[in-house]
């Protein structure tokens, strides 16, 4: 099975996972996606010698700098919808995985990347990493689940700020708010994570999976502001704003929304 995107090394059991598309400050596309998918969807679930798997992104600038909107720009609403549904479906995969996954946030954790670093089990920060949603910058919203998942780990008044407002906000802030589990010198992350998936591998399989379980049931009801994203970001992806977002990006500008 082969993984576009990205690198894997499998060492004590652990499964360390890289994305590889530095130069694009390892921006998640479609490739990067399906690739994730497999991962999760097939390979790990047929690999049962891994007892956890670390998500990280090369280079020291950047875990993910969201989904790629270059590969996006010109998406009609009918694709934005179809878009968000597969990171939908795969961002589930890894919350669901019988197996914990700590994202190794080396860097800019934004849009995407921010959302893929929420879907893992825990997050480790390298001291200079920064997280967001900045799709309002784009006259776009969150599509993999940024708009359910901020507000179930740092509540709705500072998440609805982060999402209105596309500020970013440093590890300690993430921290402080509940967004991430540790914060590490630059570097360390995936040291740190594992050390902490090496002392879950010590534990009972079946009870590491069933809490996993039992966290997530917790959620459950959410699933429908889920379903609401992906028609919210489908309807986003087809306005003129988005359109204007996406090649002000390109062009290294402000852009100028119409609000059509
Ligand atoms: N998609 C595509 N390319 C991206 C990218 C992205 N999300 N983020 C960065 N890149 C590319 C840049 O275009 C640039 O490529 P070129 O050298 O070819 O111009 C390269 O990566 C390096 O980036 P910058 O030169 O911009 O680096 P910087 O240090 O000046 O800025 C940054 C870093 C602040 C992270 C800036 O790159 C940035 O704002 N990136 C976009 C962040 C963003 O808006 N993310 C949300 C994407 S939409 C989304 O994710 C929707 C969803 O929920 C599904």
């Amino acid at each position: 099975m082969t993984f576009e995107n990205l690198h894997l090394d499998l060492q004590d059991s652990i499964l360390l996972v890289t994305m590889t598309r530095e130069s694009a400050l390892n921006a998640i596309n479609m490739a990067t996606m399906a690739s994730l998918h497999r991962l999760f969807g097939e390979y790990i679930p047929d690999h049962e010698e891994i007892s956890g798997v670390i998500l990280t992104g090369a280079g020291q600038k950047a875990f993910a700098a969201g989904a790629d909107i270059k590969e996006f720009a010109s998406f009609s609403a009918q694709e934005g919808k179809l878009l968000s549904a597969t990171g939908h479906e795969t961002y589930f995969l890894i919350e669901k995985s019988r197996i914990p996954v700590i994202a190794a946030v080396n860097g800019y954790a934004l849009g995407g990347g921010c959302e893929l670093a929420m879907a893992c089990h825990m997050r480790i920060a390298g001291e200079h990493a920064n997280f967001g949603q900045p799709e309002v910058n784009l006259g776009l919203i969150p599509g993999y689940g940024g708009t359910q998942r901020l507000v179930q780990y740092i509540g709705k008044a500072k998440a609805i700020e982060l999402l209105l407002t596309a500020d970013m906000i440093n590890a300690e802030d993430a921290l402080r708010w509940g967004l991430v589990n540790h914060v590490v010198p630059s570097g360390e992350e995936v040291s740190k994570a594992r050390e902490i998936l090496l002392k879950i591998s010590t534990k009972g399989p079946v009870a590491v999976r069933k809490v996993i379980e039992a966290v997530n049931a917790y959620f459950t009801e959410a699933t429908d502001g889920f379903h609401f994203e992906v028609e919210s970001f489908g309807y986003a992806c087809g306005t003129q704003d988005f359109r204007e977002g996406a090649k002000a990006f390109v062009e290294k500008r402000k852009p100028a929304f119409t609000g059509h």
